[in-house]
């Protein structure tokens, strides 16, 4: 190997997307809706896998922590109790350049502060897509679509409570879709209008508060390391006090380096105890927690660290993409992307490449196949793949993240065994049909 590149710029990015099935614009067919990004076979299998993981780790595996799953149609008291509708109604303009949103008033510039980036036009603007529940059009009827899928948590604290008879410090997870009428959009699926969240909304006794804040940026931060977000590309920002949300007493971004520059990838904030007070207040109904040392009900804090899905995804292909030049020893250099992803967030696991269409191969490979995808210790999209040389199928897997591909040739036919090839090291393994499975769940779990 001679040498690698390991930035790709967002085209590079979107047409690596498109053409291998990740992502592609919605509605292209009718020239593409603005800012709408549908998941293709690979992207899906990618979401899934995160989703998937983030749950494991903060949902199946900690005692501490139960999940739900709440509509994304919510009634408009609810937004009014938790200062959405008050707070997202200000005239605000947006930078072209970064998407930062400015009150004009506040600013005193023509530029953006941040970037000296181009303002938008003030507009009255709020960030909620409203609608009507039922077919009359009338004010009582108003609903939203959730901008973030917290307040979905925070109205049902006291069922979750009484049904779970959880002690403090817990929390409630959930991961769904969520709604902005963003005055920009940008940066691909970055910022969209309507997009993923992983959050969890965890309750602790207030003098606590600033410990779990600390203890969630580093879990947080660690989760995406462990799945190889590389540490030099990440970074926590504390927010400024003038760009707190209304209900924030301190949040602190985990940034990413794209190869566009550093973007949120999520916020862990200290929601203190505003938005259980405000639909207490609201709803008339008591949403505290009996404190059993102190014998009296206190109002919980809360942390919330919250992730966008999308971004996530964002992050794991930008972070994992590598190009690099081979020396194929015949005097001939090759350039091969690879996307070097943590084999649990792989779109396939495995891919099946026999070398040959003829039937003796194909009812061999085939059966190989079956025993993968129906092993209990493999989990996950396993491929059969018998189109194209095979330099082209390696390629293609290799573009695709896939960790392991398992070749078939003649010979296997007679010692039994089949070559099994390394994403990263690419380096080739004669192994025993009778242990492939095995191999393959070590390498894979
Ligand atoms: N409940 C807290 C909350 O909503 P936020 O910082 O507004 O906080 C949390 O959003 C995360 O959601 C962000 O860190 C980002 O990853 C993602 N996110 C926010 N707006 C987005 C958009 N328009 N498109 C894609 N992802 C977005």
């Amino acid at each position: 190997m001679s040498s690698n590149k390991n930035e790709l710029n967002l085209n590079e990015f979107v047409s690596l997307c498109k053409r291998r099935g990740f992502i592609y614009q919605s509605g292209e067919i009718y020239g593409g809706v603005g800012s709408t990004w549908d998941y293709g076979p690979m992207g899906a299998e990618l979401k899934r896998n995160i989703k998937n993981l983030w749950w494991d780790t903060f949902v199946l595996k900690r005692n501490d922590i139960v999940g739900i799953d709440t509509s994304i149609l919510t009634h408009q008291d609810i937004w009014k109790a938790s200062g959405h509708i008050e707070n997202f109604n200000d005239p605000l303009v947006e930078c072209k350049g970064c998407n930062k949103r400015w009150d004009q008033e506040k600013i005193q510039s023509e530029t953006c502060p941040e970037c000296s980036g181009e303002l938008t036009e003030p507009r009255n603007f709020n960030l909620m897509f409203k609608t009507f529940l039922g077919p009359i059009e009338s004010d009582k009827n108003i609903a939203y679509l959730r901008p973030e899928t917290a307040q979905g948590i925070f109205v049902n604290f006291d069922n979750v409570l009484n049904s779970t008879r959880k002690k403090l410090p817990f929390g409630i997870a959930q991961i769904g879709k969520a709604f902005r009428n963003e005055i920009t959009t940008g940066n691909f699926i970055f910022r969209t209008r309507e997009f993923e969240m992983m959050e969890i909304e965890f309750f602790v006794h207030p003098e606590e508060a600033k410990k779990w804040h600390e203890y969630w940026i580093s879990t947080c931060f660690d989760w995406l390391t462990s799945l190889g977000v590389k540490e030099e590309k990440l970074k926590i920002r504390a927010h400024e006090p003038t760009e707190l949300s209304h209900y924030s007493d301190g949040t602190s971004d985990i940034e990413y380096l794209f190869p566009w520059g550093w973007g949120e990838i999520q916020g862990i904030a200290n929601r203190t105890d505003f938005d259980l007070k405000a639909h207490s207040e609201s709803s008339g109904k008591k949403l505290t927690y009996f404190d059993d040392s102190l014998q009296k009900h206190i109002t919980p804090f809360v942390i919330e660290p919250s992730a966008g899905l999308d971004r996530a995804v964002m992050t794991f292909m930008t972070n994992a993409f590598e190009e690099e030049e081979i020396d194929m020893g015949n005097g001939k250099i090759e350039t091969r992307s690879v996307l070097r992803l943590n084999p649990k967030l792989a779109p396939v696991k495995v891919a099946i490449l026999p070398l040959s269409r003829k039937d003796e191969l194909s009812g061999f490979s085939k059966k190989v196949y079956d025993t993968i995808l129906n092993s209990p210790i493999i989990s996950g999209l396993i491929q059969y793949d018998d189109t194209q040389s095979i330099g082209r199928r390696y390629r293609r897997q290799d573009e695709i993240g896939t960790p392991f591909c398992v070749t078939i040739d003649f010979e296997s036919l007679n010692d039994n065994s089949v070559t099994v090839r390394d994403r990263d090291s690419m380096k080739q393994e004669r192994i025993e049909i009778t242990n492939v499975v095995e191999y393959l769940g070590n390498h894979l779990n």
